[in-house]
């Protein structure tokens, strides 16, 4: 028994710890900004819930730890049909076996398997399904109530409109995240921007979900998981993992990888399994949740007030690693912010060799006061990108220095500037060689013009030769130029200058994207394409024509006007009408109207013998089609390639149309033999 003025104190820690809580809940609930890792959240519950456990043991009443509401002002909250609880959750391998023995308490010999999960690290979202249609779209909110994210979910692109009728109403439980790649092209457009970088997926999900600008959602390319059925659920599937299946069958995404397990110890195995592999699955994973598969002991052992007593998340504790910075560097971007980077001794972290990590900006070194020669700590922001989270300033050289950010362009020398509200710096000389580079290396790449063979170090050498200063001299550039690069020669020569000819009829999108106007990534290129059909036409658009857009917000509506109101920017676009650049999509609306891909969905599996997968996605949807990840109900057809998977199997289920590629092939083309194609 402890002295009345030791509780006294403990009490006072323990209300000061669920002040704590409660800031951070609203830091990460309402404003997508936490301040401290999920570890260390994660710590300060449980230290509270111990000291609650104590104080209660000596007849101390304490308040009880509120759960987190995301729910903010802008968006209509309605009920969940049935509660969304929280798992409860650990980072011990013997609270686990502890959690095993509990319901073995319970339910004496009777026995039970288990089912393991990767936990996604999205946001947990309830899709609410009426007589078979898609109805709304709620985030957790408090539990009980949650906000209206349905025009957001709605940009998810296989998400299933409608499924198969089995109850008047039904909720599917799921978690949306933003993936990998969308999450790195999207931070990498904001430094460039000079904009503050997301610091983990996860932020960026939950703060993308909220966001009222349609278009600006579905440039982020959400992604929807779905593992369980709220209220609605059917008897006939008696396990977990034939809900997953089930869920599937529905047409929707489900845990690709899970695992089944008769006890505790292979359980165990499962987890380790399963954090092995993390690292390949294209969202972050930050744990296990580790289930009862019978869904009748579900029902049994019920929940307590927060969560159900079936499940408990086993989570992984962020790997870190040790190492040194060899120097700090400044990068100049397309737009000519300064990106500090620190350049590392390789090591090892979360799988893969990491050698650089971004500092962001000056102020970020200043408040961490990274030096060159420091030893650091090195997280990975989201498991992605490598973030350095300390330094130990007790191991460094003597004559160590704060390190000076410059206020002159490493590149040219030209004065920095700061913009107001902005964290970065500047280089406003937009004739700066770097500046120069990344516009070229963004209007030829992939996303935008697609002009093959032009890499950057040829880029580079051209513009070191005086043969390239804008995208303009891409179109002027003559063979000679090309073959006299070193490791060139005249076979890749002529290559490139052919595929340099062909972007100048590229299909609009490519070329507005290709022009690098501040926030207009990939889809809202492909929309004002569809709207305008010519560069000319959108130039000559009006604030009121784009703002009546549906889903232009006000931001890149300016954006665009401020862009095309830029003398240079006119310059540079009746430079490339006059070199044959056409990029028109013609009359669209006709030709999409036309097209026997138009409104259709269709699914690919297995490989295509003549094109790369995602030239395919792209040819159809030129033509009006949509492709969608997996096969359900609302599929019209499957294209299936050599070795497809049970997508054909499933397909031939549900009666839908199957293409072979020559199928697919006979169709582009006679599709693209009409006025189209341009
Ligand atoms: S089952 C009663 N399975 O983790 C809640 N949740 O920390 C049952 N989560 O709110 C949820 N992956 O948003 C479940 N495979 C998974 C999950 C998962 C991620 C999220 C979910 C939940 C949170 C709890």
């Amino acid at each position: 028994m402890y002295s009345h003025s030791h509780i006294r104190t403990l009490k006072a820690k323990h209300d000061k710890l669920l002040a704590e809580i409660a800031m951070h809940d609203r830091l990460y609930y309402r404003e997508n900004n936490p301040k401290i890792s999920d570890f260390e959240y994660d710590c300060l519950k449980a230290e509270a819930e111990r000291l609650g456990e104590t104080l209660a043991s000596h007849s101390i009443p304490t308040e009880k730890t509120i759960i987190g509401d995301d729910r903010i002002a802008g968006f209509e909250a309605a009920a969940h049909l049935s509660p969304m609880m929280s798992l409860a959750n650990t980072y011990s391998r013997d609270e686990l076996f502890q959690f095993d023995m509990r319901i073995k308490s319970i339910f004496g010999g009777q026995k039970f398997s288990y089912v393991i999960e990767p936990k996604i690290d999205g946001i947990a979202i309830n899709l609410i399904y009426k007589n078979g249609n898609f109805h709304r779209a709620l985030t957790r909110g408090n539990g009980t109530i949650g906000d209206d994210v349905s025009s957001s979910v709605r940009t998810i692109r296989d998400l299933p409109l409608r499924i198969e009728n089995l109850s008047e109403s039904i909720e599917i439980r799921g978690e949306i995240y933003i993936d990998e790649q969308t999450f790195a092209a999207i931070n990498k457009c904001r430094e460039e921007q000079g904009l503050d970088v997301f610091s983990n997926p996860r932020n960026l999900a939950a703060g993308t979900v909220k966001t009222l600008d349609v278009s600006e959602v579905a440039e982020r390319n959400l992604q929807l998981i779905t593992y369980a059925i709220g209220h609605g659920a059917s008897d006939s599937e008696n396990l977990q993992s034939d809900t997953l299946e089930y869920l599937k069958r529905l047409g929707f995404r489900s845990q690709e990888k899970y695992w089944t397990a008769t006890n505790i110890s292979e359980a165990w195995k499962c987890v380790e399994e399963l954090n092995a592999m993390r690292h390949s699955f294209p969202y972050w994973t930050d744990g296990a949740v580790i289930k009862i598969n019978e869904l009748q002991l579900h029902r049994e052992l019920g929940a307590t007030a927060k969560s159900p007593r079936w499940a408990i998340a086993y989570k992984f504790e962020p790997e870190r690693a040790i190492t040194k910075i060899t120097n700090i560097i400044l990068q100049v971007g397309r737009t000519g912010v300064i990106t500090p980077v620190a350049e590392l001794e390789s090591v090892q972290l979360s799988g893969t060799n990491v050698s650089r990590a971004t500092l962001h900006n000056a102020d970020e070194i200043a408040k961490k006061d990274i030096r060159p020669g420091d030893y650091v700590t090195l997280e990975k922001a989201g498991e992605i990108i490598p973030a350095i989270i300390s330094v130990d300033a007790s191991k460094r050289a003597h004559d160590s220095k704060p390190f000076v950010f410059p206020d002159t362009c490493p590149s040219c020398g030209s004065k920095l500037v700061r913009l107001e509200g902005e964290a970065a710096w500047r280089c406003q000389n937009s004739y700066c060689l770097p500046q120069i580079q990344r516009r070229i290396e963004h209007f030829v790449s992939r996303v935008a013009m697609d002009i093959d063979g032009l890499g950057s170090s040829a880029i580079e050498k051209l513009i070191a030769g005086g043969k390239l200063s804008c995208i303009c001299d891409i179109y002027r550039l003559k063979f000679y130029d090309l073959e006299n690069l070193e490791k060139l020669g005249a076979k890749s020569a002529l290559k490139i200058l052919n595929n340099i000819d062909g972007s100048k009829s590229r299909p609009l999108w490519r070329l507005l994207h290709g022009l690098g106007i501040p926030g207009i990534g990939e889809q809202t290129a492909k929309m004002l394409a569809a709207e305008f059909l010519s560069v000319a036409n959108l130039a000559a658009a009006k604030l009121e024509d784009l703002e009546k857009l549906n889903g232009i917000g006000e931001k890149l509506a300016a954006a665009v006007i401020s862009f095309f109101g830029e003398p240079n920017n006119m310059k540079i676009i009746e430079n490339l009408l006059t070199l044959g650049v056409v990029c028109e999509d013609g009359n669209s609306e006709n030709i999409r109207t036309n097209s026997i891909f138009q409104g259709k969905i269709f699914v690919l599996t297995g490989t295509l013998s003549s094109m790369p997968r995602q030239k395919a996605i792209e040819a159809i949807e030129t033509l009006g089609g949509q492709v969608a990840n997996s096969v359900s109900a609302k599929t019209q057809i499957l294209i299936a390639g050599e070795n497809g998977g049970s997508k054909i199997a499933k397909a031939k289920s549900l009666g839908i149309a199957i293409w072979g590629e020559n199928e697919l092939l006979r169709n582009l083309s006679s599709q693209r033999s009409t006025p189209a194609g341009h």
